[in-house]
């Protein structure tokens, strides 16, 4: 499983430990806001000693950009190959992002938050006044200008970003979440797709919780790449 991130989310410590010790098929994991706050960097240091994972850190920064910068530059030294910060905090506050993170995780790959997965068109209407297409657009222009290369979006948005990077002659790492199989539970996602229909958009990673996490098994089935 080279290109699918596990999100350790709805586990504490010893079943995170239990997943990755019975599973070493999985390489790279997800560790969210949920076990960070818990557990804090120790969380990232025990995972990384004790697995042969990669590591992405999502934190989804979002803030004035020199606290941004500053949140940044309290992670100098973790081992983490991705971290996210969301695209909507503008191009400045993603520039001040993009500096901290080069100074102090040389290693590490940021990843701008477009528009979440579990938002309806309609509540993307709400919040941004605007059609989905529209908002992506303008946050992916916010993303190329402050020259983030990866950014976190629904498979479902991978045929716009696709027009954008043509246009643009760009290419970012695109990391997918809101991945079920088809009988899964899409719980509070709703912008969802297969994992082999997300590869086939164009996703470079995936981002896979529940379907993983409730039914580990289903990793020996070859359903995720
Ligand atoms: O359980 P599920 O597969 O829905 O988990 C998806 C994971 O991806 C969660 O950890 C969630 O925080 C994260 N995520 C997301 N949508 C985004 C960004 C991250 O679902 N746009």
């Amino acid at each position: 499983m080279e290109k699918t991130f596990v999100a350790l989310d709805n586990m504490d410590k010893d079943q995170v430990r239990q997943l990755l010790s019975d599973y070493p098929q999985i390489k790279k994991v997800k560790i969210g806001l949920e076990l960070y706050l818990k557990y804090g960097n120790s969380i990232v240091n025990e995972i990384a000693n004790d697995f042969n994972v990669e590591i992405f850190l999502d934190l989804k920064l979002h803030d004035i950009p020199s606290t941004v910068a500053k949140a940044i530059s309290a992670l100098k030294g973790l081992p983490i190959n991705f971290l996210t910060i969301h695209a909507s905090g503008g191009r400045k506050m993603l520039e001040a992002a993009f500096e901290s993170a080069q100074e102090n995780l040389p290693n590490c790959q940021l990843l701008a938050v477009t528009i979440l997965t579990s938002h309806t068109t309609r509540e993307i209407k709400d919040i941004w006044g605007r059609e989905y297409k529209e908002s992506l657009s303008a946050l992916l222009n916010e993303i190329t200008k402050a020259q983030i290369t990866g950014l976190v979006c629904s498979a479902q948005d991978l045929s716009i970003i696709s027009a954008q990077e043509n246009e643009t002659n760009l290419s970012f790492t695109k990391v997918t979440p809101g991945i079920r199989l088809k009988n899964d539970e899409s719980d509070d996602q709703t912008r969802i797709m297969t994992p082999e229909d997300a590869i086939k958009a164009g996703s470079n990673f995936l981002v896979v919780g529940r379907s993983i996490t409730k039914n580990p098994n289903s990793i020996l089935e070859g359903h995720y790449p």
